[in-house]
């Protein structure tokens, strides 16, 4: 008979500085190579089906051969075979030792959150994060669970950090390129902060994506991806992923998928495998074109203010040429006239499509004051660099010069 398993939330995974796990699968490869071998090797893992592509197992249950067998798969709830092999491709993407996915960036946030933090414990973070994540912040997790979060004051200071640490806190969590207004965070400087005050450090890696940014190689200890985004890719799938030591994986795994059915579906996972593949072409190109479109706004008279990491002029340039591969293909610019001034050139966008969401193929705007940030006082939006007349644009596969073009002729429109 197995042993049977204990029924209580599971915190085997301790945080310890000195103890930093292995880098993961298939660490010897390159970053392409694991992105498209990593999890499934056709003549490695064939089985009864000899298929080139990742086969998909769209089943919830898993049959078992005996009575006393304790097999890795059992129900949906939990570990399933397709969403297997994306995890581990995910974990040897980040260099992380395992990874955990979920059914969105957001539930993945919180259940890495809900596994590490008990009543009375904190979270250290800033106002550079994205919407849901500041409404678990600010409300969901203090209001439920008794769970505080502190907001640093300048980000930019390793000190402002280090200053809302204490005994309490089991977490540092930097979004870094934020959304969405793309600040940069030292990931190193703030690593060697946390992990002095025996702290881990989660790094929200979703708007570099691993093709553009290693937080891991820099010093976090998990990292936290909306799959929903860039590494999808064209606004298919929606999912979530948490990289790190593989104990901490297996924690989430019990408490808030055994437990709870906080899971990615078997499709999904294989289609997110197929978009992968293509995640560092797309991601240079998206980086390519978010730079002519940056430039081609910070220097139009009627644009008040761009921010993206590829600019001189960001504040933390020099910083992100250092951390990241290229600046990626997210950026946010304000226009004169506050929300009306927004709203005129959006409603005149004919090729940019107004969604709520980025990293996708086809260039996308949305309005962060009213739709994603909303729930942030006017004070804090300030803090965050919200400013009613910013529009976040993610910038797409298209030609470039048609994304100017269509901006061109809805600017000319204020
Ligand atoms: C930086 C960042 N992380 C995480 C998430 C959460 O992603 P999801 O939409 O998959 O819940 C988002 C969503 O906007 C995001 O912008």
């Amino acid at each position: 008979m197995h042993d049977k398993k204990p029924f209580f939330m599971r915190d085997h995974w301790q945080y310890s500085p000195a103890d930093r796990p292995g880098p993961g699968p298939d660490a010897g490869l390159g970053f392409d190579t694991r992105a498209l071998h990593t999890g499934f090797r056709p003549l490695r893992d064939v089985g009864k089906f000899r298929s080139f592509v990742t086969p998909i197992a769209q089943s919830m249950t898993y049959p078992y051969e005996r009575f006393d067998q304790f097999p890795d798969f059992i129900y949906g709830r939990s570990k399933t075979p397709t969403v297997s092999v994306l995890e581990e491709r995910l974990a040897a993407l980040e260099g992380g030792e395992g990874a955990v996915t979920g059914s969105s960036g957001s539930q993945s946030l919180f259940s890495l959150i809900f596994t590490l933090a008990r009543p009375g414990d904190n979270v250290v973070t800033s106002l550079n994060i994205f919407g849901e994540g500041y409404k678990q912040a600010a409300s969901i997790f203090p209001q439920r669970t008794g769970v505080e979060f502190r907001f640093v004051s300048d980000p930019a200071d390793p000190e402002a950090w280090d200053a809302l640490v204490d005994g309490r806190t089991r977490l540092v969590w930097v979004e870094t390129p934020s959304n969405p207004c793309l600040f940069v965070t030292d990931i190193a400087a703030v690593a060697e902060v946390a992990h002095t005050r025996g702290v881990p450090l989660l790094v929200d890696n979703t708007i570099a994506t691993p093709a553009l940014q290693q937080p891991l190689a820099l010093g976090a200890d998990i990292v936290l991806l909306s799959i929903t985004k860039f590494i999808c890719g064209n606004a298919s799938v929606i999912g979530g992923a948490i990289v790190g030591p593989e104990a901490l994986c297996e924690d989430i795994r019990w408490n808030t998928q055994e437990f709870v059915g906080a899971v990615m579906q078997p499709l999904e996972a294989w289609l997110v495998l197929q978009f992968l593949e293509t995640l560092s072409l797309r991601m240079e190109r998206h980086s390519h074109n978010a730079q002519a479109v940056a430039e081609f706004l910070a220097a139009h008279p009627k644009v008040t203010h761009v921010n993206y990491p590829g600019l001189p002029g960001h504040p933390q340039y020099a910083l992100a040429q250092r951390q990241m591969k290229a600046p990626g293909g997210l950026l946010s610019f304000v226009v004169p006239g506050g929300m009306r001034g927004a709203a005129a050139v959006m409603d005149s966008l004919q090729l940019v499509i107004h969604a709520v969401t980025f990293g996708t193929s086809r260039t996308i705007c949305m309005h962060p004051a009213t739709i994603t940030h909303e729930h942030m006082t006017p004070q804090e939006r300030a803090i965050a660099g919200i400013d009613d007349g910013l529009i976040r644009l993610s910038v797409g596969l298209e030609n470039a010069e048609d994304i100017i073009a269509d901006l061109d002729q809805a600017l000319s429109k204020l």
